[in-house]
């Protein structure tokens, strides 16, 4: 089996993980810039704690971040090298709308992009586009309570129509929301919810949901109705739960667990409510407001393809629930026959196989691969970083979605995450770090900033080079 020609190689990263410049050229304050480095995170992320318990003195990673406000021509030039055929980003909302409400977008905003974009082309790199990566303008969050509220479909829309007109032949492939399922677990981060104990939390996030995925499919519509040549996809942080036993109880959690997240991509790809939800929503006691022709929105305007972020897979037993533990945003007990990260996050190559082909047999449509990788303490030493750990770990994923492939599954692209070093989304940190491209900068900013290519540049550069043959 050969993989296509057009096969999109390449990486992925997040304006508020690597931009920087959170206050620059106009731009309006968003959901992570709030979010500060210490042990306040977790619960701000979640949405358990407001952010406004934070202190002038704490360390908020997103505001400089590395900086790629400034640098990215050098950094596409870098990345250029290496011969990527695509470079996934998101673009900040605030800096085409910094409060959300304007009328008019901000043309520095749509400049930067522009030239980002045109940066891109310039090496024959197709760009991939976030339209939301974990940021909403905290005006309306503090306004409107973000996507609890019907009115933050509107706010989307205007600003996804914008970028679609600004944009238009220069992006193709777009993406409405990062990890759209995380909503659920990380509701602040994922979604601009900020919730009290005394409401029904499920409530309040599936209806946030329910928002979110009108927004999304009108995001389609709008979309092919400006041209047709776009290609609109939906994202899943997926990684399937498998049961920690064969006792049927944890057969039966495994499957509650995977539909927790496929909710999701149920609504975007086949365009309906799935069945089970019912019986979920009634025991939980959701009940979701709705208008007449959501349902029919959601159905006439599906995703074009099915992009996924893939780190590890995950497990589910009745028994041992107390001793779960967070492995990329959702929990899960250990495997016993997987190794772990430095950062806990278990390593299951075979585990991206297996969830390729559950995710191919349930949608029959194209999955990209838009986040992979391993995060890791690096040492800069001679200038460079001998970062054989990391190729291992990607030579493996690679040939784990190689077998995917020769089982039948359609994967038109793949891309590891954080190609660059960066903020770590979940604990803030640059020392966890996934790139091939090394930046000096420690975890409170320190450093020169310099970047410097890691082992595993010239690795994936063969890698992208035989497509796909010499790992
Ligand atoms: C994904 C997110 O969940 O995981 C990224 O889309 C994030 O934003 C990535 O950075 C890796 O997680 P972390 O916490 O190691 O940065």
């Amino acid at each position: 089996m050969k993989i296509k020609d057009d096969f999109l190689w390449g990486g992925a990263i997040a304006a508020n993980q690597a931009e920087g410049a959170y206050a620059e050229d106009g731009k309006g304050l968003s959901t992570m810039d709030v979010v500060p480095m210490n042990q306040k995170r977790q619960f701000i992320k979640q949405g358990k704690m407001s952010y406004l318990q934070c202190q002038k003195d704490d360390y908020f990673p997103t505001h400089q971040a590395i900086d790629f406000y400034h640098t990215y021509k050098e950094d596409i030039r870098m990345l250029a090298e290496m011969g990527f055929k695509c470079f996934r980003t998101s673009i900040a909302w605030t800096r085409i709308y910094p409060t959300g409400i304007e009328e008019k977008p901000h043309s520095l905003g749509l400049q930067y992009y522009r030239d980002l974009f045109q940066e891109c082309h310039k090496y024959g790199i197709e760009p991939l586009v976030t339209i939301s990566h974990f940021d909403v303008p905290m005006y309306l969050v503090e306004t409107y309570g973000s996507w609890r509220n019907r009115k933050m479909i509107d706010f989307y829309i205007k600003y996804a129509k914008t970028l679609f007109e600004e944009f238009n032949g220069l992006v193709k492939y777009w993406i409405t929301f990062n990890e759209i399922n995380v909503i659920l677990h990380n509701s602040f981060s994922g979604a601009g919810l900020i919730l009290t104990d005394d409401e029904n939390l499920e409530q309040i996030k599936y209806q946030a949901a329910h928002h979110e995925l009108v927004a999304s499919a009108l995001a389609v519509k709008i979309a092919h109705q400006i041209n047709p040549y776009n290609q609109v996809g939906c994202m899943l942080a997926a990684g399937d739960y498998y049961p920690y036993t064969c006792h049927p109880e944890d057969v039966l959690l495994a499957m509650n667990r995977n539909r927790e997240s496929y909710f999701f991509i149920d609504i975007q790809s086949k365009g309906i409510y799935p069945s089970y939800i019912d019986r979920l929503f009634k025991e939980k006691n959701i009940q979701l407001s709705m208008y007449d022709n959501d349902l029919e929105i959601m159905k006439d305007h599906t995703v074009d393809f099915i992009a996924l972020s893939y780190y590890t897979s995950r497990c589910a037993s009745m028994q041992k629930q107390k001793d779960e533990s967070e492995a990329n945003v959702m929990k899960s007990i250990k495997n016993p026959y997987i190794p772990s990260s430095e950062w806990g996050w278990q390593i299951d190559p075979l585990g991206l196989r297996i969830t390729l082909n559950t995710l191919y047999d349930r949608y029959q449509k194209p999955l990209f691969i838009v986040e992979n990788g391993l995060g890791a303490k690096d040492e800069l030493i001679n200038g460079t970083v001998e970062d054989d750990y990391r190729i291992d770990y990607l030579r493996e994923h690679i040939k784990a979605m190689k077998e995917a492939m020769k089982d039948g599954v359609e994967v038109i692209g793949y891309l590891t995450w954080g190609c660059i070093d960066l903020v770590a989304a979940s604990t803030g940190q640059m020392s966890k770090r996934y790139g091939f491209v090394y930046v000096d900068r420690d975890d409170y900013g320190q450093g020169t900033n310099r970047r410097f290519k890691k082992k595993s540049f010239d690795w994936y550069k063969k890698v992208i080079a035989t497509n796909g043959e010499d790992l």
